[in-house]
This record gives C-alpha cells, sequence and structure tokens, in this order.
C-alpha cells in the first residue's frame, strides 16, 4: 500500500515521467476511464510486475462518447479510485480536467481506418478517434515504456497498435486477459447500470461465447455457431448489434476453409438500455 501521487498538468506529468526514466526506471501506464474494477487493477498489477513505476490515468474522454451516449451518467467516483490504486502500489495518478486535455478552441484530431473502420467504428461514428486522440495526447503527457490495454476491447487494442506503428510511438503496447465476475460476465463500468434482473439476463453473454467455443471445437459450421448464440441471447430479450466469428486482426469474416486462422468471437448487445460488449478467443485449429 503507498499513497499515490495525483498529477492534473501535462507538463508536470511528463516532467516526472522523463525525470524517473533519466534515473533508468521504466514506467508502466494503465490509461482507464475510471469507475475501477478488478479489470482495471489486473492491468495495474501487470504493470506492477513488468515494470518499475506505474502511472494510472483516469479521465473521462468526452470525444469518445457519441451525443446520444453515456458521458454524462458515466459513473465517476475518485475517491474509490484513488484507494483502489493506493491498494495497488500505483505510483502517480494523472486525472486531468478536460480543458487539460481538450484546450479551448481545441481542433486537432487523430483519424484512423482500418481497424477502426467495422464493428464499433460503424455503429458508433467518432468513436475510435476518440479513443485515438485521447490515447495519443495521454501517451504525449505520461511517455512511459509499456502502456496496458485489456482485451475486453479488443477493437480498441488494434486501433491503438495500428496508431502506435502508423506514427512510430515509442512504447510497447501490452494486452491483458479479459477479467470476468463468478458468473462470468466480463468486469465492466457500465455493469453498474444494469438492475438486478438485467444482471442475471446478462450472464448469458459469456455462456453463448462458451458454446460458441465447444461447438468451434467440435467443427460446427460457422454460420450455425453463429446463429446458436444469436439465439441464445435472443431468448433472454438481449439485443444484438454484432455477433461474428472474425479473424482476430484483421477483423473480416472467417469463412469455412480458413478456420485454421486466428479467430475471435466478437459479441455487442443490448441488456435493457445498457450496451455491453465481449469476446473470446477461439482455439487455432490446425
Ligand atoms: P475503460 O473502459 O476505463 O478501460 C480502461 C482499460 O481497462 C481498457 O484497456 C479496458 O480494455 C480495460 N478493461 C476494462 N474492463 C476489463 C476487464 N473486464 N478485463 C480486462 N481489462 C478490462 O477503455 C477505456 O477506458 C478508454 O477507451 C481509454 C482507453 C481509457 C481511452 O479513453
Amino acid at each position: 500500500m503507498s499513497t499515490p501521487l495525483v498529477i492534473r498538468d501535462r507538463n508536470t506529468m511528463r516532467n516526472l515521467i522523463l525525470t524517473n526514466q533519466t534515473m533508468g526506471r521504466r514506467i508502466g501506464f494503465v490509461p482507464t476511464m475510471g469507475s475501477l474494477h478488478a479489470g482495471h487493477t489486473s492491468l495495474v498489477d501487470r504493470a506492477m510486475a513488468e515494470c518499475d513505476d506505474v502511472v494510472t490515468s483516469i479521465f473521462v474522454n468526452p470525444s469518445q462518447f457519441g451525443p446520444q451516449e453515456d458521458f454524462e451518467r458515466y459513473p465517476r467516483d475518485f475517491d474509490a479510485d484513488f484507494n483502489l490504486l493506493a491498494q495497488h502500489d500505483v505510483r502517480w495518478i494523472f486525472a486531468p480536467d478536460v480543458h487539460e486535455m481538450y484546450p479551448p478552441g481545441d481542433s486537432t484530431r487523430i483519424e484512423i481506418s482500418g481497424p477502426a473502420e467495422p464493428y464499433e467504428g460503424q455503429l458508433r461514428p467518432g468513436h475510435f478517434s476518440g479513443v485515438a486522440t485521447i490515447v495519443f495526447r495521454l501517451l504525449q503527457s505520461t511517455p512511459a515504456n509499456t502502456v496496458y490495454f485489456g482485451a475486453k476491447d479488443w477493437q480498441q487494442v488494434l486501433v491503438v497498435r495500428q496508431m502506435v506503428r502508423d506514427l512510430g510511438l515509442d512504447v510497447e503496447v501490452m494486452t491483458c486477459p479479459i477479467v470476468r465476475d463468478k458468473d462470468g460476465l466480463a468486469l465492466s463500468s457500465r455493469n453498474a447500470y444494469l438492475s438486478e434482473s438485467e444482471r442475471t439476463r446478462a450472464q448469458t453473454i459469456y455462456a453463448a461465447l462458451q458454446q460458441a467455443e465447444e461447438n468451434w471445437c467440435r467443427g460446427l459450421a460457422i454460420d450455425k455457431i453463429e446463429l446458436k448464440v444469436r439465439d441464445m441471447l435472443s431468448a433472454r430479450e438481449i439485443r444484438i448489434d454484432y455477433a461474428d466469428i472474425v479473424h482476430d486482426e484483421s477483423l473480416r469474416k472467417i469463412s469455412e476453409v480458413s478456420r485454421n486462422t486466428p479467430a475471435i468471437f466478437l459479441i455487442a448487445c443490448h441488456v435493457g438500455s445498457t450496451r455491453l460488449i465481449d469476446n473470446l478467443l477461439l482455439p487455432s485449429q490446425t
């Protein structure tokens, strides 16, 4: 347990990181929007294991929310986040306000094609531009050696990796496994929106993914595997945005003949008015 130092401005943050790196320390960075849970702290723990110091950012980024989305009501609890990060020995918390990250008159955005186009990119126009813009700016302020992301937001990881490659950013990107609740539901800050009965219905998402994995291993046809998942979700009145087996990097649909390529099952769906995403990497078949 240690008391993290809270930093609110970009220059102070950047100078602290650079000074510590000059002293030979490796810095790990975990960007978040707060409302922290064990999914977030798994990233922090991994960073702690691999680096000398860890910095976590807490910033609910307005530019990645659509006009009809939940920016206003997104859960915020700085004190709880601070205490959790203290328990996990985070050294610095970077918690800028909106004007620090988007100065008045700000008009610069990063646009990414390729992995940012399908799925979330299509359903949430501007979302990945907002994510890329803030991740780039956060990395400018916290020029860490390694930055940690969760596989829960699989497409986000692909988008960030694309940006890091294209812009030649000097940072290593690590992806960490999805942390789930005991009932299988992937931890998410948005789970707080679910009523008790919605929470029970939401368990079907992981159950459906597990069933898909079994069927995949049994060699069932891809469209049948997807159909069974859709049926399972629909039976619990879960509205589906997509439920597809795709190549894990190109995000293109996989055909029967290319089953031996690395595949992932991606789901986005609505339980009541709460939108949830989840995924499962499918074992390769040779
Ligand atoms: P946020 O949703 O707070 O998530 C921060 C990080 O925690 C992301 O890398 C996300 O994938 C990871 N994460 C969330 N739930 C997880 C779980 N159950 N298991 C493992 N990792 C999990 O993602 C964002 O914030 C924002 O888009 C951000 C990158 C901070 C840019 O604003």
